[in-house]
């Protein structure tokens, strides 16, 4: 089962805020999620597929929840634990994997991951947001990308403007042993 992680974070690898919610709204990183998961059968902890509910067309969601009773409000099937979504998905003869989040599941998952998608945010959030409530205190993150274990693969980089207060640069890392 092919594993690809989905991720857009700043420079200290920050994917949140303190009262959960994107730090950030960026037209182009949208985009290209929606793009990357159309038809994906894909992977969420129960606090992002919340925040995301709405948002589905013709994707698969598998939801992590440790509840033995969770109900998934948007069309989703529970799942209680990692190797039971790759089970799930194995049984329907899913192609690949997509995990969408959050903090706790990139963290679980990157040791199993083949392919990561990254959108980097050329900003340090929390030091730019000081002020804010929600940027105080332990921001949910992505684990730091070894260069030594992951090979960048292809970047597309797109500039600040109106709408991208930061220059963000897309990337496609493959596990590897190369380095950058
Ligand atoms: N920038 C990005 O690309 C990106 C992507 C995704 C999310 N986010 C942000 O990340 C934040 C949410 O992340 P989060 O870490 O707080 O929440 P989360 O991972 O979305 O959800 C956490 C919940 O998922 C369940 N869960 C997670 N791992 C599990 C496991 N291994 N086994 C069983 N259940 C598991 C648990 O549910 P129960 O409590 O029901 O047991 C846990 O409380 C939000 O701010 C969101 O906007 C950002």
């Amino acid at each position: 089962m092919n594993v690809q992680l989905i991720v857009a974070c700043d420079q200290r690898g920050v994917i949140g805020t303190r009262e959960g919610g994107l730090p950030w709204d960026l037209p182009v990183d949208k985009a290209h999620f929606r793009r990357q998961s159309a038809g994906r059968w894909m992977l969420f902890g129960r606090a992002t597929f919340e925040e995301m509910h709405g948002w589905f067309t013709n994707q698969r969601a598998l939801v992590l929840s440790g509840a033995t009773n969770y109900q998934p409000a948007a069309p989703g099937i529970h799942v209680r634990s990692i190797s039971d979504a790759l089970a799930v998905a194995r049984e329907a003869n899913a192609p690949g994997l997509l995990v969408a989040g959050g903090a706790r599941v990139f963290a679980a998952t990157l040791p199993l991951a083949d392919q990561l998608i990254v959108t980097h945010v050329d900003v340090d959030w929390q030091s730019e947001h000081q002020d804010s409530p929600l940027a105080r205190g332990d921001l949910p993150r992505f684990p730091k990308i070894d260069p030594r274990r992951w090979r960048l693969l292809r970047r597309v980089d797109h500039p600040a403007d109106d709408d991208h207060p930061w220059p963000l640069a897309i990337c496609w890392y493959q596990r590897g042993s190369h380095g950058l």
